[in-house]
């Protein structure tokens, strides 16, 4: 059974004051953190030990003798001998009694299984708990579905590896690294079989996985990740917001693209076959005639989320495009939670966020915007799931 939300209302009416604002360790977490610190909340990262030097070391709060920040954003850092120990029975009674309010991020969706967030984990989420399976592409109900719904352009799947006719990305897990990709491109059923051979034997890409493979038409054109944030506390003309825009370094993409071109064609056949794991991220704004595109599909996104899966929306959602010669946008993934670029604000906020708030806003301080306006209004429940 799902966790409900009448179960969370309950949760939060009798919630610690006040409440901590939590996320895992990894992802977007110091985003998350540093936004909460900066809006006064107490930050607390959940990170597994052995990966935790990061916010309990290097960022971590340290305050002066009177108690203000001197350094730092995180305040508390818990370790779990694994990322999922978090759901375990004591830890979530830990989180409750702290008055733990989670921001979800995609390494709480990956290493807490799907099923356990949506049934046994009873803390508040901050943003829609039923969301986060849209992101599986091989779910049977899965963002393509709700990009369909509000007609929002997506990449034409290909039937399979025999109806390869133009430029095609295959889009399957790593086959050792099963968090990453083993992301291939093929203009051609005869380009398949040569590449699966070659990244079966790089150890790139497993057999068994080329099944349940997405294959989509390849879009050209650069890569713009829209992280915007829509708010159920104000009236829907005013919800939606865009905060920022990032892109991704791939590796070794990236790597390959800095290569001039005689010095690719001497990398062996393998070698020039690039890898799609993502490494760091830019920022970028787009052309100014775009932006209003951007707002469509993003107003048409949050339609759809809410008719598909009330409430639908809440806080942060993520729109990842390529936009092609004409201006015109393709978004090929989607978060329906705070996305994988947002550190590009960090301390700086964005163009567009800080032009619509007029003080540095990054999607963290965004976020514990919002927590503390639901929380002065007594309408948190409406912002947590
Ligand atoms: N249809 C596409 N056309 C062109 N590039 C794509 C397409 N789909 C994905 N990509 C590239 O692959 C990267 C990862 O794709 P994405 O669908 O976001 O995977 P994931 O779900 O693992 O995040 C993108 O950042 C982009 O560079
Ligand atoms: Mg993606």
């Amino acid at each position: 059974m799902p966790v409900s939300r009448e179960e969370i209302r309950a949760l939060v009416e009798r919630y610690p004051s006040p409440p901590v604002v939590a996320t895992v360790g990894s992802h977007s977490a110091l985003d998350v953190a540093d936004g909460a610190a900066t809006e006064g909340f107490t930050s607390v990262v959940l990170a597994q030990t052995g990966r935790d030097a990061t916010y309990s070391r290097y960022f971590r709060t340290v305050r002066a003798p009177d108690g203000s920040r001197r350094r730092g954003c995180v305040d508390e850092v818990w370790t779990y001998p694994r990322f999922a120990a978090l759901a375990a029975p004591d830890s979530q009674e830990h989180l409750r009694a702290r008055g733990a309010l989670l921001v979800p991020n995609r390494a709480l969706s990956s290493y807490v299984p799907l099923d356990v967030i949506e049934n046994e984990l009873r803390v508040p989420i901050v943003g829609s708990r039923r969301l986060l399976r849209i992101e599986e592409r091989t779910e049977r109900e899965n963002y393509y579905s709700l990009l369909e719904a509000a007609h929002i352009p997506f990449p034409r799947a290909i039937a399979g590896p025999a109806a390869i006719d133009r430029l095609a990305i295959v889009k399957l897990p790593h086959a050792s690294r099963r968090l990453e990709r083993g992301f291939f491109t093929a203009a051609s059923p005869a380009e398949y079989r040569a590449k699966v051979e070659r990244l079966v034997a790089r150890g790139t890409v497993a057999p068994s996985d080329l099944e349940a493979a997405r294959i989509e038409e390849y879009v050209l054109g650069p890569v713009f990740n829209f992280n915007y944030f829509f708010s159920p506390l104000v009236p829907r003309a005013e919800g939606l917001e865009l905060l920022g825009v990032d892109e991704r370094r791939e590796s070794n993409l990236d790597g390959l693209v800095r290569l001039p071109a005689a010095q690719q064609l001497e990398l062996s056949e393998t070698e020039r076959i690039p890898e799609y794991t993502v490494v760091g991220h830019g920022t970028l704004t787009v052309r100014e005639s775009i932006l209003e595109e951007a707002f469509q599909l993003g107003e048409r996104f949050v339609d759809a989320a809410r008719a598909a899966a009330p409430p639908g929306i809440l806080g942060p959602f993520c729109l990842q495009s390529c936009i092609d010669r004409d201006g015109h946008l393709t978004v090929f993934d989607v978060a329906a939670r705070i996305g994988g670029g947002t550190n590009i604000h960090l301390g700086l906020g964005h163009p567009y966020g800080n032009a619509l708030w007029r003080v540095p806003m990054s999607t963290g301080r965004r976020v514990a915007v919002e927590l503390r306006r639901a929380l002065e209004q007594g309408r948190l429940s409406e912002v947590v799931t």
